[in-house]
């Protein structure tokens, strides 16, 4: 069994990109400029943003932090996005989601420019990413696939079976194994919450990406000898004895699963810190304007 770890490749990746922030410099070229909006004070949002923003310093680029209060209008929010969409200093920008009851989170997605969209959520994006054309891939998917790549870890005509189907991970993820590329041409059932036997479907998969938000949700018993498992859970679970009052749980009950994989992703430091990678690195396609020219 090997470790997947997402922590020691997150910080190759932004070395590699470090050293191209520095020929971008060199040349006299344009500095990449990330903008994220936060709005609210959601403890978990606000040390992803802080991440992302930090990420970026590291790397050279120019970031914005625009943080605004849980009561802030949809109005405004538009408003703001408005700017971020004409400013031509800023190469994209993200909102974090989730945003506060009151706002409409796909009225403001519509609103950002798919050519600022480094997310990858607009439906531009999302549709591009379907039909194989140029475009900004979500975050958390970009990082599976990047780490599939990197580790050599065989895809095509394997078979990979993705837990979850929301918008930003599950449902792109099983579009992009899927997809005639590399990596990619895997034949994948993507399974969801109304799946009847679920383990049956489990134990075929070759590889097994997790995406529930359940803590410890797959255990040994669905998993078959040999798997790659991607687990992108993240859930906080109350532990009086840790430092933080929580302690970080991945979907997958690692114990038990990891030593019938071939590959497997901690949680902590598996899938996590490579979703920052992949922004960092659509913020710098952004710049280049490899994507929308
Ligand atoms: N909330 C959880 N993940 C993400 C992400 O990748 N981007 C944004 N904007 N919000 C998120």
């Amino acid at each position: 069994m090997q470790i997947i770890d997402g922590k020691q490749l997150a910080t190759t990746i932004k070395e590699e990109i470090a050293r191209e922030v520095q020929q971008i410099k060199t040349q006299g070229g344009k500095i990449p400029h990330l903008a994220a909006v936060i709005i609210g004070d959601d403890p978990a949002s606000h040390v992803y943003v802080r991440n992302k923003v930090l990420s970026c310093e590291k790397v050279g680029f120019e970031s914005t932090l625009i943080k605004r209060g849980a009561e802030t209008s949809e109005e405004e929010l538009l408003q703001i996005v408005d700017q971020l969409n004409n400013d031509d200093n800023i190469d994209g920008f993200i909102v974090q989601l989730p945003l506060p009851k009151h706002i409409n989170e796909e009225k403001v997605t519509l609103a950002i420019d798919p050519r600022k969209d480094v997310d990858g959520f607009h439906p531009v994006n999302f549709g591009r990413m379907a039909q194989g054309l140029p475009c900004y891939l979500p975050a958390t998917p970009f990082g599976i696939i990047q780490m599939l790549d990197r580790y050599n870890i065989d895809v095509e005509g394997k078979e990979c079976v993705v837990l979850g189907r929301s918008n930003i991970v599950g449902t792109p993820a099983s579009i992009l194994l899927s997809r005639k590329a590399r990596p990619g041409n895997a034949t994948v059932t993507l399974c969801h919450s109304r799946t009847k036997n679920l383990p049956e479907h489990t134990r075929r998969a070759d590889i097994l990406v997790v995406a529930l938000g359940m803590p410890e949700f797959v255990t040994g018993n669905m998993v078959k000898e040999g798997a790659v498992v991607i687990d992108v859970g993240t859930n906080r679970v109350e532990d009086a004895t840790a430092k933080r009052g929580y302690r970080l749980k991945g979907d997958v009950k690692f114990d038990e699963v990891a030593p019938k994989c071939s590959y497997i992703t901690p949680v902590p430091g598996g899938v996590g810190p490579m979703t920052v990678t992949s922004l960092i690195m659509n913020t710098l396609r952004a710049a280049r304007k490899e994507v929308y020219a």
